[in-house]
């Protein structure tokens, strides 16, 4: 909406959430403090914020006033019920259809921006019909593809934008009013437009591909393990293959992120639903595999350790889910710090956008999820430490895990990270970051992602 706001300064943007802190934080005059960290987005809100951007917890004023509301609220996994840890829970989506229902005075254009599952926007449409009032909605699919970390690029110049639509007259309309939206920055040629339930399917078969993309060349990596292959080098020589092409195929740890998992969970639930396990089993096997490689990777730290990591401890350079976002959400450390804290391991964390308040907040939602380490949690979570200084959480280590890529971890003074650790000096490489090579002449024993 920031983005949007910046390049069109005729359109008033305002952005209304329940959450009276996030609305304040997204207000705070210093905007070191916005609520969400993305490279280019403070310089980007603090534009438009000084124009046509508003945040405000005044939802019904913003439902009164608007002609196009772009419902984005949060769809996780249903934790309870029919469903539970594989449908998308639609409550919020369902409430804010209530309420516009309720609160408009006029037509108005609905957005789904969030990502929902195939033909959610006929829920929508049936809560938005019954109102009293005999006002006329058109509900459009306009998924969101940015990626965390390079958001605002993205947004700025994206590959596409799709919008889904009624295919009637008014339909069409509405999906020109939106159209006209980006088309003050997006090339039309680049604003696909397609019937409703095409741009809902579309988003999840779009982080279905990516998140099997990753699964892919990680369960090469076990294999390359096993024989002596380097992954990196099977990527780079499959990757030139224009027809498979380079993105998207880093060997790691495993992804994380909001996104991914709870988008192929969704359409798994939404295979079965329509009678089609085949399809269903295809996709879970990604989710697989993503377990299997966050898995595999504590296991091989303990192994290494000599089949022990109890009182040791271990060092973890990073906790964001990937670099440049302080978004931890599925992260791969909390799951590999979980099977090293049940070893009774001490975990060390330095990441330079995650602080030890979230840190603690991702593992109390892990017990929630999670009832082993429910009845456990508080003994294990003594022995987490965070710090603000990377050489103060390696310095005495009998590990090193790295499960980020941020970039300044290549920077760090490895001779002298070394002379501070217990030897031998093992670095657990998640992401394949760091020159090995190198590491190696310094004395560390480096174990990377199937290499
Ligand atoms: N985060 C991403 O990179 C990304 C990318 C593409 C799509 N999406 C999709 O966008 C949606 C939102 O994702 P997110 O990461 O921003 O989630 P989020 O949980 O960070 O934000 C959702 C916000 O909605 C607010 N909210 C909930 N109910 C509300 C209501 N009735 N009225 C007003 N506000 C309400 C919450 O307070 C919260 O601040 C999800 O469907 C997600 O799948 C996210």
């Amino acid at each position: 909406m920031a983005v949007i706001a910046l390049k069109c300064p005729h359109i008033r943007v305002t952005v209304v959430d329940v959450n009276q802190q996030r609305i304040a934080d997204w207000n705070d005059e210093n905007t070191d403090n916005l609520p969400v960290y993305e490279p280019g987005l403070a310089e980007v809100v603090k534009e438009a914020r000084s124009r046509n951007l508003f945040f405000s917890t005044d939802v019904n004023e913003a439902i009164r006033t608007s002609e196009l509301i772009f419902i984005s609220v949060n769809t996780p996994t249903k934790t309870y019920g029919v469903g539970k840890g594989m449908a998308a829970d639609l409550k919020y989506i369902e409430l804010c259809a209530r309420q516009i229902a309720d609160v408009a005075d006029n037509n108005k254009i609905v957005v789904e921006k969030s990502t929902l599952p195939v033909r959610t926007a006929q829920s929508i449409q049936t809560i938005l019909s019954n109102n009293a009032k005999g006002l006329s909605f058109q509900v459009l699919s306009n998924p969101e593809f940015l990626a965390e970390g390079t958001a605002v690029a993205d947004l700025f110049e994206p590959d596409r934008v799709l919008i889904g639509g009624d295919q009637s007259p008014e339909g069409l309309e509405a999906i020109e009013a939106l159209t006209s939206v980006y088309a003050n920055w997006v090339p039309r040629e680049r604003i696909l437009q397609t019937n409703v339930w095409s741009s809902e399917l579309s988003k999840l078969t779009a982080n279905a591909f990516l998140a099997q993309r990753i699964s892919s060349i990680n369960s090469i990596s076990a294999l390359c393990e096993k024989t002596g292959a380097n992954v990196d080098e099977i990527a780079r020589a499959i990757g030139s293959d224009s027809r498979i092409g380079p993105k998207f195929l880093k060997a790691s740890v495993g992804f994380g992120g909001s996104c991914f998992q709870k988008d192929i969970m969704n359409l798994v639930y939404l295979c079965r639903h329509f009678g089609l396990p085949e399809v269903a089993n295809y996709w879970q096997e990604v989710i697989h595999i993503n377990d299997y490689q966050k898995h595999r990777f504590a296991k091989q730290i303990i192994d290494s350790l000599f089949n022990t990591v109890s009182g040791k401890k271990i060092s973890f350079l990073g906790w964001a889910f990937k670099k440049d976002t302080n978004d931890t959400r599925e992260s791969a450390a909390i799951y590999v710090a979980w099977e090293l804290l049940q070893d009774q391991a001490e975990i060390h964390v330095f990441d330079p956008r995650v602080d030890k308040e979230q840190i603690l907040r991702d593992l109390d939602y892990l017990a929630e999820q999670n009832i082993e380490f429910s009845k456990i949690k508080d003994k294990l979570i003594a022995n987490i430490r965070v710090y603000d200084n990377p050489y103060e959480a390696m310095d005495d280590a009998h590990a090193i895990a790295l499960l980020t890529e941020w970039d300044e971890f290549k920077e760090y003074d490895w001779t002298r990270i070394y002379k501070g650790v217990k030897k031998p000096a093992f670095v657990f490489d998640g992401r394949n970051l760091l020159n090995k090579e190198a590491l190696e002449t310094i004395g560390f024993e480096v174990k990377g992602i199937g290499r």
